[in-house]
């Protein structure tokens, strides 16, 4: 049996094949993936602009197309599955790279890195240990240290006497921020119920005998209302309960309060309930607010349990030194978690955590005899994951060719696109700002003129169903100009400090490619107010206001 082939290029080869053996059958003949790969790899947004692209409706369900749960039992020719992948799925993914998707994290990409993940790709090296890694180990180690004193700020000694160490390690790669929390948490877990005299350890015993030992009737996680879910999920595996993540409440910016937290504690303490940890978040998912972490910090001290930063969106902010006075705090925190694959600009898969103590690792160390062994080098040894890629060369290339200055004039341009459209947003009769951008993330919704004068003069009964409208008509905004595919905002509900804290339906947008320029963003606020004249939900708000046909 062999594949079918479509065209052949003579390379040099080093070690005698069995042209027979499958892995070998496209050794000459990669063709027509080299063919997809210049079309699409080698500059994405042009492709996204381009005829191969068909961004309409490239959310539309496809179940039908993706039915078959045959497997395919002959070899396919390359050419006809390059031509399958182009035109079936390709075609219709969403358009990331491109300067008009201004609705989720996922950005454009340095030019180089294609080439570079294929090398990595090629390579196929696993970090999870030194035998099937090499020098990557070693560069994981040293990249891992960078990302450290960016955030903790140690001296020289201090990453002399740790970054190569054996038995610590600063933090590890993950394969995101969802991982990457829960090893943090997992950790803090594990240091808090720790062994003692005449008791192995939660990691050992379990959490109910560990909750038995130490006399508590359970432990919490303090985290602000506009929490990542991912923290739910990590208070769920680790059998804390997700009823246990506690939500505290936040100011009209969307930033933990204080007094609230500390009323939480009291709370806690009160039902003998632990706090294990309080999260801080450097930069929120839905607004991108910066929580006060010198505060939190206080707080935490006090109450002695962990702190940890979810930096998983904000984090790549410290590299600008106009912008990380705003994280002040976050170097007090015992863990932090930063994405490389959201503002630093390298491929999905990219997720850090960072341990201020390198002693915090000893809380979630693992061995095995075939592979991560006492006293090896290997990654491994500390991750909550076991094989992984080797993201980190990455990230490595990102700071070694954009520099920090590189990568601060990137996130420098996304904060300052953000309050260009925030003032532009401001400037309109017919939108509504939600929240002020801290970082480069900015929420509004559109409110015709009419609907404003309607809702300042109702009383709050006569607003409900108008805001209730308003919700029908920012999400029906949303979806059309999804589906039409020139540009892309996201959607949430939240919370509306302007409106006595109702959630609200509203926009959501991410600026982080910048190649965003200002008359993007003046024609995504000119094709809303397109789509809202022709949206379905329009009729029935504008009959609320009594202005049907005005
Ligand atoms: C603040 C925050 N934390 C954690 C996460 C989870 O990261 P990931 O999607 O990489 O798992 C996100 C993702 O958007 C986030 O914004």
């Amino acid at each position: 049996m062999k594949a079918p082939k479509t065209e052949t290029s003579a390379r040099p080869r080093y070690h005698a094949t069995d042209d027979d053996c499958p892995l070998h059958w496209f050794d000459a003949d990669w063709g027509a993936f080299e063919d997809l790969e210049r079309r699409i790899a080698e500059h994405p947004a042009d492709f996204f602009a381009g005829d191969d692209f068909e961004p309409a409706g490239a959310c539309a369900p496809r179940a039908a197309q993706f039915a078959s749960v045959e497997l395919p039992e002959n070899p396919t020719a390359p050419q006809a599955h390059a031509d399958h992948l182009l035109h079936d799925v390709f075609r219709h993914v969403m358009p990331v790279a491109s300067p008009t998707f201004v609705g989720h994290m996922t950005s454009s990409l340095p030019s180089f890195m294609p080439s570079l993940a294929k090398i990595v790709a090629a390579l196929n090296q696993n970090v999870v240990k030194l035998e099937t890694s090499g020098a990557l180990t070693g560069l994981e180690r040293q990249v891992i240290g960078m990302l450290h004193k960016l955030v903790f700020g140690q001296d020289g000694a201090f990453y002399a006497r740790w970054l190569h160490d054996a038995e610590h390690s600063l933090g590890a790669f993950c394969a995101g921020g969802t991982t990457a929390n829960l090893a943090a948490l997992w950790a803090s877990r594990n240091h808090v119920l720790r062994a003692d005299e005449g008791f192995a350890g939660v990691n050992g015993a379990g959490l109910v005998a560990a909750l038995r030992h130490y006399g508590y009737d359970g432990l919490a996680i303090l985290v602000s209302e506009r929490g990542h879910y991912s923290l739910r999920k990590a208070a769920d595996v680790l059998g804390i309960g997700r009823d246990q993540l506690v939500p505290v409440a936040v100011d009209g910016d969307g930033r933990m309060r204080i007094d609230k937290l500390r009323e939480a504690l009291d709370d806690l303490k009160a039902r003998n309930i632990r706090p294990m940890a309080i999260v801080g978040i450097a930069g929120t998912t839905e607004t991108g607010a910066v929580d006060p972490l010198d505060a939190i910090a206080d707080v935490a001290e006090e109450a002695g349990c962990h702190f940890h930063v979810d930096a998983a969106w904000g984090g790549a902010t410290l590299l600008s030194e106009r912008e990380r006075g705003r994280f002040a705090g976050i170097e007090r925190a015992d863990s932090v978690v930063i994405d490389a694959h959201k503002q630093f600009y390298v491929p999905m898969g990219a997720g850090m955590v960072l341990f201020r103590n390198p002693a915090w690792t000893q809380d979630i160390v693992q061995h095995a005899n075939y592979i991560v062994r006492k006293g090896s080098v290997d990654l491994g040894r500390h991750t909550l994951e076991g094989s992984r890629g080797a993201a980190a060369v990455m990230l490595y290339a990102n700071l070694h060719l954009l520099g920090r200055k590189g990568l601060a004039r990137l996130i420098e341009t996304g904060v300052d696109n953000a309050r260009y459209f925030a003032t532009l947003i401001e400037q309109q009769p017919d939108f509504e700002l939600d929240s002020r951008p801290q970082l480069c993330i900015l929420t509004y919704r559109y409110v015709p003129e009419a609907v404003r004068t309607a809702l300042q003069a109702a009383s709050p009964a006569a607003r409900e169903p108008i805001q209730a409208a308003l919700d029908a008509l920012t999400i029906s905004i949303q979806e059309m100009q999804r589906d039409a595919g020139r540009s892309f905002v996201s959607r949430t509900q939240l919370t509306s400090s302007q409106w006595n804290g109702r959630a609200i339906a509203v926009f959501r947008v991410v600026l982080a490619n910048p190649d965003t320029t200002r008359e993007i963003l003046q024609n995504v606020l000119a094709e809303q107010r397109e789509l809202a004249a022709r949206s379905p939900a329009l009729p029935a708000l504008m009959g609320l206001v009594g202005l049907v046909g005005e």
